[in-house]
C-alpha cells in the first residue's frame, strides 16, 4: 500500500514538474501574472469600438482593462472606465512543444467610443498593469487614412520579420490598421513562434489595430489553437462555427474591408462575399485572403480562390485584392468586366501578393503571360528575394498603394483615381527603385 501510495506521489510530482517545465523556452514565452500579448483588433464599429486580448500565467484569474480619452496631462487615468475581461484558459498541448502548460488568456470589448477621438487603455490586474496604450477611432467620416498590408512573416519571425514590422511603423507611424495576409508562423500551434510574431510587433500590435488573415501554416489538422484566444474577432453568424472569426469585415472611412478564409469551406464563403460586397455605399473596397489567384510563382494551377471568388470580385468590381502565399511579388490589374462578362478598357481590380518575412521564391515569368492570355492580368511589377510592406493611402476619389522594401526605400507605387461613376484609372507614381 505504502509503495502505491509513494508510486502514485511520485507520478503526481512527475506531471507537476512536466505541467511546469520552461525549460528550453526563451524568458518572452514564457507567460507571468504580468500581461504580455496585447493586441488590439476591430470588433464592430472602428468609430466607436475596439477588441483587446492578452496573455497572463494562470494565476491570473481575473483581469481588467481601462480607458480612457486620453490627455496631454497624465490625469486621464482618473477618468478611466473598468471592464471586466472575459477570461480562458489556453493548455499548450504537445503539438506546441511547451510542455502542457496552461496559460490564461483575457479579452474585453470596449465599446461606446467616441469617433475620431485619441484613447489610453491599459490591461492587467492588481498591481501588475501594462502601460497606458494609445490608439485612436476612426472618425464617423469618409476622412482620409491609410493602413499597412504584410504578406507572409511565417519564418525567422523574431530575426528577421521584426525589421520589417519596425520599418513599417517607421515609415507609417500614423497607419489606422495593419492587415497580414496569413502566415504569420510557420507551424501553427507553436507557440514559440507566436511567442516571436507576438515579441517581433511588441507594443504596435497593441497600439495599431491589427487585421489577422488565415494562411495555411496557421493550419495543422484544426485551426491555431492560440487563434481563437489571442484574437478577439467578429464572429460571422450565418457562417459556418468553422469560419467563425477568420472571416469577418469592417468599414473605416469610408472604405469596406473583406477578411476571407482560403483554407477552409472556401465555397461556403462566397455567398457572404457578395452579400458583404452589396452592402453599404463605399468609395472603396479592399479584400484580403492567404492564397493569390494569380500565383505568380506557382503559376496557373488550379486555384479555388480563382475558382470561387474572381467571379464575385469581378462582378462587385472591388478595387484591391491583398494576398501572400507565393513568397514573392506581384502587383497587376484585370480589366473590368461588361455585364455579359467580357473583358473592356476600363481598369477592373488590381491584385497584390506580397511577402514580409524571409522566405522566398522565384517568378514565373511564362505563368504570368498565361494569366494575361486568359484573364487580361496585365502585371505591372513584380520582385523577388526582397522582404516587402505596403503603406496604402485613402483619400476621397484616389487611393495610393506603395510598397516598400525591408530597408525603407520605395519599390513600387501606384495610385487609383475613381470618378464619381465609378470608373477608374491607374496612375504610376514614380518609385526609388
Ligand atoms: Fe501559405
Amino acid at each position: 500500500m505504502r509503495a502505491i501510495i509513494g508510486l502514485i506521489a511520485l507520478t503526481c510530482l512527475a506531471y507537476t514538474a512536466a505541467a511546469h517545465d520552461t525549460s528550453g523556452a526563451r524568458h518572452w514565452e514564457i507567460a507571468s501574472p504580468d500581461p504580455d500579448r496585447v493586441f488590439l483588433t476591430f470588433h464592430g464599429d472602428p468609430a466607436t469600438s475596439r477588441a483587446v486580448t492578452w496573455r497572463t500565467d494562470e494565476s491570473v484569474e481575473q483581469a481588467y482593462a481601462e480607458i480612457a480619452p486620453a490627455s496631454p496631462g497624465s490625469g486621464f487615468s482618473d477618468r478611466a472606465k473598468r471592464h471586466e475581461a472575459k477570461t480562458q484558459p489556453l493548455t499548450l498541448e504537445k503539438d506546441s512543444k511547451a510542455n502542457n502548460r496552461t496559460t490564461h488568456y483575457h479579452s474585453v470589448v470596449f465599446d461606446e467610443l467616441e469617433p475620431d477621438t485619441l484613447y489610453a487603455y491599459r490591461v492587467g490586474s492588481g498591481g501588475r498593469w501594462s502601460a497606458w496604450i494609445q490608439f485612436r477611432t476612426a472618425s464617423d467620416k469618409a476622412e482620409p487614412f491609410r493602413f499597412l498590408y504584410f504578406g507572409d512573416a511565417q519564418n525567422d519571425v523574431h530575426s528577421k520579420w521584426s525589421r520589417v514590422i519596425r520599418m513599417a511603423h517607421r515609415t507609417a507611424p500614423d497607419a489606422s490598421f495593419a492587415i497580414h495576409a496569413g502566415d504569420l508562423v510557420n507551424a501553427a500551434h507553436a507557440d514559440r513562434e507566436w511567442a516571436e510574431w507576438m515579441t517581433a510587433g511588441g507594443h504596435l500590435h497593441a497600439e495599431t489595430t491589427g487585421v489577422p488573415v488565415t494562411g495555411n501554416h496557421e493550419y495543422k489538422g484544426k485551426l491555431a489553437m492560440q487563434w481563437r484566444p489571442q484574437f478577439a474577432l467578429p464572429v460571422e453568424d450565418s457562417l459556418p462555427e468553422q469560419l467563425h472569426e477568420t472571416v469577418y469585415s469592417f468599414a473605416y472611412q469610408g472604405v469596406q474591408v473583406i477578411v476571407l478564409n482560403s483554407i477552409a469551406k472556401i465555397e461556403e464563403q462566397t455567398a457572404y462575399l457578395e452579400q458583404k460586397l452589396g452592402e453599404g455605399d463605399y468609395r472603396w473596397r479592399v479584400v484580403t485572403f492567404h492564397h493569390p489567384v494569380f500565383a505568380p510563382s506557382r503559376g496557373p494551377k488550379q486555384s479555388k480562390t480563382r475558382d470561387h471568388w474572381k467571379p464575385i470580385l469581378d462582378k462587385m468590381d472591388v478595387d484591391l485584392v491583398l494576398q501572400g502565399h507565393d513568397h514573392t511579388y506581384a502587383r497587376g490589374q484585370t480589366p473590368k468586366l461588361s455585364v455579359d462578362g467580357e473583358p473592356g478598357e476600363a481598369l477592373g481590380t488590381m491584385y497584390v501578393t506580397s511577402v514580409s518575412g524571409p522566405k522566398m521564391y522565384g517568378i514565373n515569368r511564362e505563368g504570368l503571360d498565361a494569366f494575361e492570355e486568359q484573364f487580361g492580368l496585365v502585371t505591372t511589377k513584380t520582385g523577388k528575394n526582397t522582404q516587402f510592406f505596403q503603406v496604402i493611402d485613402v483619400n476621397d476619389g484616389r487611393l495610393e498603394y506603395r510598397a516598400y522594401t525591408a530597408t525603407g526605400s520605395l519599390y513600387d507605387a501606384v495610385a487609383i483615381e475613381k470618378d464619381q461613376q465609378g470608373n477608374k484609372k491607374l496612375i504610376e507614381i514614380p518609385a526609388d527603385e
